[in-house]
Formats: structure tokens, C-alpha cells, sequence
């Protein structure tokens, strides 16, 4: 009610305006209609795109992580737009034992990997600018630059027989005016890392045109030959580089809510992106006090969780792999360097959504097409390595099965 006693003027629903940024089409894919429909009719399946690491039986310290929580130096409110030193230390640790020397004070905490990407690409772009992303890669990249203002352009990865490689020539041609580069080490899904050439080539480039590397290595610490190590792109003295990284695949918590963002390049450069960065993070001082506490035990108790994860997906993939080659299917298990994802390659082109939704009805079993994460040509599907290797070996067992027999239909 207003001064004079008059009702308030109410805006009609009808004339409310959302942003152009918001105006996503809503409408469910075939896949998702179809996971709708067994919910509701309470049936369960075998879900081979499960990715959680706290749902996947990994054994973790379930005290350790809580007991973490509560140390008393959260009960106040100290905060540091950087994050708590403790905790940008304990991060430090983990790039010396990935052999990178890197400061604490070129360290930023955010509460996810997603928050470090808006906070980069609100420190580096204005709207409409245009940025760089792998194809094919996370799906998320999409929604992340719609909500920052950034049009989000592509550059390829190819397979060349053995391994995805970077275009790097498609590169060179359309790089004018880009003012980032996403790269994500190893890939999620198709499991690259970039050799030491590619990374030089990125990195000559964006030196060259004045962009930023953005390096997303959340799966860094999963490399699939136990003989490799996965080279970190942070302590760059070339270009500006963000390599970003988080609690929710290093120690298995994404429900814990913390990540980071190491700042690396020219002196001068890295320090003035560090001064505005500070501002944008001081902004919101978004990490939990308890989080940034325990994010030393965190990472140190979640090398039990990271070899028990790294068994895992080994042994997932060499059952996949032994399964494919047996059933002749003419299907391929494409190498990979790392990361939690599996991608298998068709011979002949074929509708993956309706296999895949096929695959949900008549077999049970939950798998996603290559379009998701844009792979090319419609002869790719996508599973994650993480499911229990009992659950993993059944679903793959129905996989196999209607690979091999009449489900695929050929375009
Ligand atoms: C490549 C990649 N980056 C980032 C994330 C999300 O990380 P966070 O939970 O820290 O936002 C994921 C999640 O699967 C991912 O696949």
C-alpha cells in the first residue's frame, strides 16, 4: 500500500522482461524425455555417463573430509580477496609436486572451475567479444560465455588415427581479435593433452595476437598410462595463463565447492591481471572460511581417493577395450591421455540419439551421443569411466551387445 493509501501499480506478468542472454530454448532432446519417463515410472538403469565421484563407491575418508571442517579459525570472518594463504599454499604444494613453481600470490580461489570462467572472462572481455573454445569439449562452455557476454567460437581437434591433435593452421587464419583460449588438459570427453609442440604453437599465438590461455586441468591428476605424467600449462613465462583446477575432481568433493586459478606469463603482465583479478574476487569473496581451511587435508588425504578413482577408470577401460576388441563390431576405442571419459567410434555414420535412446528403453543402460560434446561426422558415443566395475562390466556387456546386433541404424 502506498502513502495515500492507493493499492500499489502492479507490473503484469506478461510485461516483465529477462535478459536476451537468458533465452535458452527449452526444449528436452529425445534422451532426456526418455530418462524422464523411466523416473517417473520408478524403473532404474545402468548409468554409464555417471561422473560423480562421492556417489561412485571410491571409498573416501568420509571422518577425514568432515573432521576437516572444523577448525576453529572459521569462526572468523578474516577474509582475503585471494583466498585464506593456508589454502593458496596447500594449492602451491600440489604444482610443485606437478614439477611447476608457482607462488601462493598467484593464486585466486573461486567456488568452482565455472565462477573461475566467469571471473576470467569478466576480467578479460567486454561484451561480444569473441573467445576461442575446443571442438569437441565440455558442454558447459556455452552457457558460460551466454551468461558473461562472450561469443563463444570454435577451433577443431582432430583425430589423427591415433590421438585428437589441435588445428593449430585453422588457428592461425581465425585467431584476429580472440581474446582468450580455452583449452582443457586433459579433454573432457576425448581424454587429450596437448604434446609439447601444440602447447607451444597455443602459446606463440596467443604471445603473438595478445590473448590469454585459460588451461582447464581439472582432470590433470588422471593420466591413463600409470607411466605418464600430464604436463601443467601454469608457470608460463610466454603468455598470460590461467590454469584453473578444484577439490571437485583433485580430491573427489565438487559438493565442497572450491576451486582455483594460477596466474602465469610476463612479470608485468601477470602482475596487473593479478591486481584486477584480486578486485573481481573481492567482489564477491564467494569461498566458504571452513572450505579454504580444510583444503589442505583435503588435497593431501585425496591421494587415497585419486589412485582408488585412477584404478578405476584403468580397469573400466581395459574391460571396455577387451570387450570391444572380442565382439568385432567394428567399433573403435579411440586413445586417450587422461581424464575419466571413454569415446567410442563408429565405422559407419549412424543416428546416435535414437541408438542411444533405444539403448535406454529396450537395454537399460545410459550412454551419450558424440553430438553432445560436438563431435563430428554422427559416429561417436560417449561413457564415463567411473562407475563401479561390477555396474560398469554389465552396462558395457548390453552396450557391446547392441552395438554388434540390428540397433544401429545406418543413415
Ligand atoms: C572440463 C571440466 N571443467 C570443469 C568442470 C567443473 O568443475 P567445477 O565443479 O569445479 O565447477 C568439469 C566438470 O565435469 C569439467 O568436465
Amino acid at each position: 500500500m502506498s502513502a495515500d493509501g492507493t493499492p500499489p501499480r502492479m507490473m503484469p506478468n506478461n510485461i516483465i522482461r529477462f535478459s536476451n542472454r537468458t533465452g535458452w530454448d527449452p526444449s528436452p532432446n529425445r534422451l532426456s524425455l526418455e530418462l524422464d519417463r523411466l523416473r517417473a515410472e520408478g524403473r532404474t538403469f545402468i548409468d554409464l555417463t555417471q561422473a560423480n565421484p562421492t556417489t561412485a563407491e571410491l571409498g573416501h575418508p568420509d571422518e577425514e573430509v568432515l573432521a576437516a571442517l572444523t577448525d576453529p579459525r572459521a569462526l572468523k570472518y578474516e577474509p582475503d580477496p585471494k583466498g585464506q594463504f593456508v589454502a593458496r599454499q596447500a594449492v602451491a604444494t600440489v604444482y610443485a609436486q606437478r614439477h611447476a613453481a608457482v607462488s601462493p600470490e598467484d593464486i585466486v580461489l573461486t567456488s568452482s572451475t565455472s565462477e573461475a570462467y566467469s571471473f576470467l572472462l569478466r576480467l578479460l572481455c567486454n561484451p561480444g567479444d569473441r573467445v576461442m573454445v575446443p571442438r569437441p569439449s565440455y558442454p558447459l562452455f556455452d552457457y558460460l560465455c551466454d551468461l558473461n557476454d562472450v561469443y563463444p567460437d570454435r577451433y577443431r581437434l582432430y583425430h589423427d588415427g591415433r590421438t585428437w591433435r589441435t588445428d593449430l593452421a585453422y588457428l592461425e587464419e581465425r585467431f584476429e581479435n580472440t581474446r582468450a583460449l580455452f583449452v582443457v588438459n586433459p579433454n573432457n570427453p576425448t581424454g587429450s593433452s596437448p604434446d609439447g609442440a601444440e602447447r607451444a604453437g597455443l602459446e606463440r599465438l596467443c604471445a603473438r595476437e595478445g590473448s590469454a590461455i585459460i588451461s582447464d586441468e581439472v582432470f590433470l591428476d588422471f593420466p591413463m598410462d600409470p607411466q605418464r605424467r600430464l604436463v601443467t600449462m601454469a608457470g608460463s613465462k610466454q603468455t598470460l595463463t590461467f590454469t584453473l583446477g578444484g577439490v571437485s575432481k583433485a580430491a573427489g568433493l565438487p559438493q565442497m565447492k572450491l576451486a582455483w586459478i594460477v596466474v602465469s606469463g610476463p612479470e608485468a603482465l601477470k602482475n596487473e591481471a593479478l591486481r584486477r583479478l584480486e578486485i573481481v574476487a573481492d567482489t564477491y569473496l564467494s569461498p566458504s572460511a571452513p572450505a579454504q581451511l580444510a583444503l589442505p587435508s583435503w588435497l593431501e588425504r585425496g591421494c587415497a581417493y585419486r589412485e582408488a578413482a585412477l584404478r578405476r577408470v584403468r580397469a573400466n577401460r581395459q574391460e571396455l577395450s577387451r570387450r570391444i576388441g572380442e565382439s568385432g563390431s567394428g567399433v573403435e576405442l579411440l586413445e586417450c591421455d587422461g581424464g575419466w571419459y571413454a569415446t567410442l567410434q563408429l565405422k559407419a555414420c549412424f543416428d546416435e540419439e535414437a541408438f542411444v535412446v533405444d539403448l535406454l528403453r529396450e537395454r537399460q543402460v545410459l550412454v551419450h551421443p558424440g553430438y553432445f560434446y560436438e563431435f563430428e561426422g554422427g559416429h561417436h558415443l560417449v561413457l564415463s569411466l567411473l562407475a563401479p566395475q561390477a555396474v560398469f562390466a554389465e552396462g558395457v556387456g548390453h552396450l557391446v551387445s547392441a552395438l554388434g546386433g540390428q540397433n544401429i541404424k545406418v543413415k
